[in-house]
């Protein structure tokens, strides 16, 4: 019973959590007279022996007490006797340990937010310094048009601020203080809810003690924004994989983020890239996991809920290692200007502007100067040249009005330049976003 029934192992990393969640309640009980001053001074006192306990490292958790809670309380009782009985007044197990977890999982979406905006700057200086350096863009991971390394970069920003603003909503709707819900009725002490509520930096109680005693929709919103974010970090972390290979050359990671191998002197290997990628699996273990602990769970707490920690712990622990890995990854490593910019004038990826331009200068229809430009790829392919390669007279040979001015569109860097719809890769443009984005992250 003991094995399966005791949470201790890992509610532990609770403690302070626990602890601040019964000062608040303590001072409470006083100053609604339910208990003395002095009791309450006791108990303070206590505590902070127990906190400095538990910090110190001569705290002795004991299985048999079952939990975090139980530890806390019965340690007080042997530093400060009797008056340790009188804590547990008006409130159960069940609201104080969703007030802890609450607690713990709400400094998790600060630290997740600031991780983020770590990374985000990385990005944005990788972005500034490559505002300008041409690089394929890919569809199908084969190559489609020309964009930049800074519009590469800034799209990633993009996501990561979006998973900074989901960490942020999530946060602003959890903070309801479930303190004094007690068992799930409620309690018949003249407590203060508003009073612990506003001492543990919550917005307000939670208004309705079954509800309070049973959400764990925090903990699933903490491991669906964190599931999201990990798949950010994972797609970012396999295009770093494939760049920093041998076949595409585009990025050189640092040494302090790859390993070599035991076997091949010649090997760089993105392990922290690869190990970004797969903490993904362990964070939507977590989110499927309790998901499933919670669907079918009657009002209001079963002991079931005991499972949600672990999952809550290990994700967030994976989401926080990435994060910083990610991070140090991005300041590090330098993009590989010259490859970036051959590839980028590879697989005929300016037909489009090819097409573009018979669009304009002709007054061709699209789907037509589609056709054309198809023709001439064609050719180029057949000949194993790229497009800029083909000669005028080659050129008049598909459609005879095409005139010299078409070579100036074929040139990557003309390509990039020309994309200066909002959004759009031009460096002009990117700069704007990198600006506008400073601004908002300061
Ligand atoms: N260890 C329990 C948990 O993590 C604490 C709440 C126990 N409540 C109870 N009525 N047994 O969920």
């Amino acid at each position: 019973m003991e094995a399966i029934n005791a949470s201790i192992g890992f509610d532990k990393r609770m403690a302070r959590q626990d602890i601040d969640g019964s000062r608040a309640h303590a001072a409470m009980l006083a100053q609604q007279g339910i208990i003395t001053n002095k009791d309450a001074e006791a108990i303070r006192e206590g505590l902070l022996t127990v906190l400095s306990e538990i910090e110190g490292g001569t705290f002795e958790y004991s299985a048999a007490l079952e939990d975090i809670h139980m530890n806390v309380e019965s340690r007080l009782k042997e530093i400060i006797g009797e008056p340790a009985g009188r804590l547990h007044t008006g409130r159960s197990r069940n609201d104080q340990v969703a007030t802890d977890f609450k607690l713990w999982v709400r400094d998790q979406f600060d630290a997740a937010i600031s991780g983020l905006d770590a990374l985000i700057s990385a990005l944005l200086d990788q972005a500034e310094a490559g505002a300008g350096m041409v690089m394929p863009g890919f569809t199908h991971l084969q190559v489609a048009q020309p964009v930049t390394w800074g519009h590469h970069m800034m799209a990633y920003v993009e996501m990561f601020a979006r998973d900074k603003s989901r960490m942020a909503d999530a946060r602003a709707r959890m903070n309801e203080s479930p303190l004094g819900a007690a068992a799930l009725a409620g309690t018949s002490f003249p407590i203060d809810r508003h009073a612990t509520a506003q001492a543990l930096g919550f917005d307000r109680p939670s208004a309705n003690s079954l509800d309070a005693v049973s959400d764990r929709d925090f903990a699933l919103e903490f491991l669906s924004a964190a599931s999201i974010c990990a798949t950010h970090l994972s797609r970012f972390a396999e295009e770093l994989v494939i760049w920093s290979s041998a076949q595409f050359r585009f990025v050189v990671l640092s040494d302090r983020f790859s390993t070599g191998s035991s076997i091949m002197p010649q090997k760089k290997n993105p392990d922290a890239a690869e190990l970004i990628r797969a903490k993904v699996g362990r964070i939507n273990g977590s989110l499927i996991g309790l998901l499933t602990v919670m669907k079918g769970l009657p009002l209001a707490y079963s002991k079931d809920m005991q499972e949600d920690k672990e999952q809550v712990f290990d994700a967030a622990d994976s989401l926080m290692l990435a994060l910083a890995a990610m991070t140090g990854m991005v300041a590090d490593m330098r993009p590989n200007a010259e490859s970036l910019e051959v590839a980028a004038a590879s697989g005929f990826s300016t037909a489009t502007d090819l097409a573009d331009w018979l669009v304009r200068a002709l007054g061709m229809p699209f789907r037509d100067a589609h056709h054309v430009t198809g023709a001439l790829v064609k050719m180029a392919e057949d000949r194993g040249c790229d497009l800029p390669d083909l000669s005028l007279e080659d050129m008049q040979s598909v459609h005879g009005e095409i005139t010299q001015d078409v070579f100036g569109v074929l040139g990557v860097q003309n390509s990039v330049a020309s994309r200066v719809s909002y959004g759009g890769t031009a460096p002009a443009q990117v700069r704007e976003q990198i600006a506008t984005w400073r601004e908002r992250i300061k």
